[in-house]
């Protein structure tokens, strides 16, 4: 199909809000700004030396992680793109310490919006993917001066979910609680075109993505699991798996979506209680909303990542998600050995 006769993405949620009266007008509008600032990160990332963009900013973040330049610059790109829009009470950031409130000299509306500007920054100065992580949640009614604790509200209460991944092409994979779509970015018209409907994440697979690394510090349902993987055929499981890690949540679980397959960031003895690396607002929430709207699952080890509850706006979680049957079969493990 040439691309004059695919839906471009304003359509798709024009349709979404007249046809299937799924979407409010604001959170389409909402949801044009943000792709339109992921179109904006897109074409910043791709300039790495030519612009100057690459390399450490020589500040740390709030998660004691050195910001790359291009971490604390799609920060700022995301802020200014999304603060006029008129839709949005604040915005959350793994790049800001504390939330960032509508300044007064623009229009305020009734959501909110958290994200990762750029997640697997480790790759930036290798030219390997990259992505931007978002979650959009409705401001509870009660609230009239936006707060932190308007924020910590469970993933399930998302309204709309999405990243976008720059690799060889852009694309934009949304869902607002009717299915997963894909978007890709055409350069030449400028717009996003759908390119996928209704992303299916088979039950069973056969590869897995892990930073096996830290095998040492990982509990022992962990290791077990682990242990039987790479036993392949020969081990419980019966089969040879395929291990892939790009080191970018965003592009692991775009693999899965895309073929299926197990992502895991698992709770290791080096954090505190069952914290794992990934933050549950800015990256486990959004990812786990799209990976139950194409079929898979996602949890903690224990707990359906969809129901916890956030206590605080940069707080960590464990991670496992994709493939139905792997996830149910690492969280018994867990749950097992409690
Ligand atoms: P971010 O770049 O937003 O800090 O996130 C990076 C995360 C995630 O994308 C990835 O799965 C993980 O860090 C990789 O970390 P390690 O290579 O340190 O295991
Ligand atoms: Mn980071
Ligand atoms: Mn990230
Ligand atoms: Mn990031």
């Amino acid at each position: 199909m040439t691309t004059t006769k695919r839906k471009s993405l304003s359509r798709y949620l024009i349709e979404e809000q007249r046809v299937h009266n799924n979407m409010p007008a604001d959170l389409r509008l909402l949801i044009e700004i943000i792709a339109r600032a992921c179109k904006h990160i897109s074409f910043s990332v791709s300039k790495g030396l030519l612009d100057d963009v690459l390399g450490n900013a020589g500040t740390d973040n709030v998660q004691g992680e050195a910001q790359k330049k291009l971490d604390v610059l799609t920060n700022e790109l995301f802020l200014e793109a999304n603060e006029w829009g008129g839709n949005l009470a604040a915005m959350a950031s793994e790049e800001m310490e504390h939330i960032y409130e509508i300044p007064n000299r623009f229009p305020k509306g009734e959501y909110l919006l958290v994200y990762d500007p750029l997640d697997g920054s480790s790759n930036i100065d290798i030219n390997v993917t990259v992505g931007t992580i978002f979650s959009v949640l409705k401001k509870p009614e009660s609230s009239h001066n936006v707060s932190n604790q308007d924020f910590f509200q469970k993933g399930c209460q998302q309204v709309a979910a999405g990243y976008a991944i720059y690799g060889p092409q852009t694309q934009l994979v949304l869902t607002t609680g009717r299915g997963v779509h894909s978007f890709t970015l055409d350069t030449q018209l400028g717009s996003w075109i759908q390119t996928q409907e209704d992303m299916q994440i088979p039950e069973t697979t056969a590869e897995f993505a892990i930073n096996s690394s830290n095998y040492r510090y990982w509990e022992k349902p962990m290791q077990r699991y682990y242990d039987e993987l790479i036993a392949g055929e020969t081990g419980p499981l019966q089969k040879n798996y395929n291990m892939r890690w790009v080191a970018a949540m965003v592009a692991e679980v775009h693999r899965i979506l895309n073929r299926g397959g197990i992502f895991m960031y698992p709770t290791d003895s080096r954090t505190p209680g069952r914290a794992g690396k990934l933050r549950l607002m800015y990256e486990a929430n959004p990812m786990s909303m799209i990976v139950e709207q194409a079929g898979g699952a996602a949890t903690d080890g224990i707990t359906r990542i969809l129901d916890i509850q956030p206590t605080s706006l940069h707080e960590r979680v464990a991670v496992f998600m994709g493939s139905k049957q792997e996830v149910e079969r690492v969280t018994s493990y867990h749950k097992e050995a409690q």
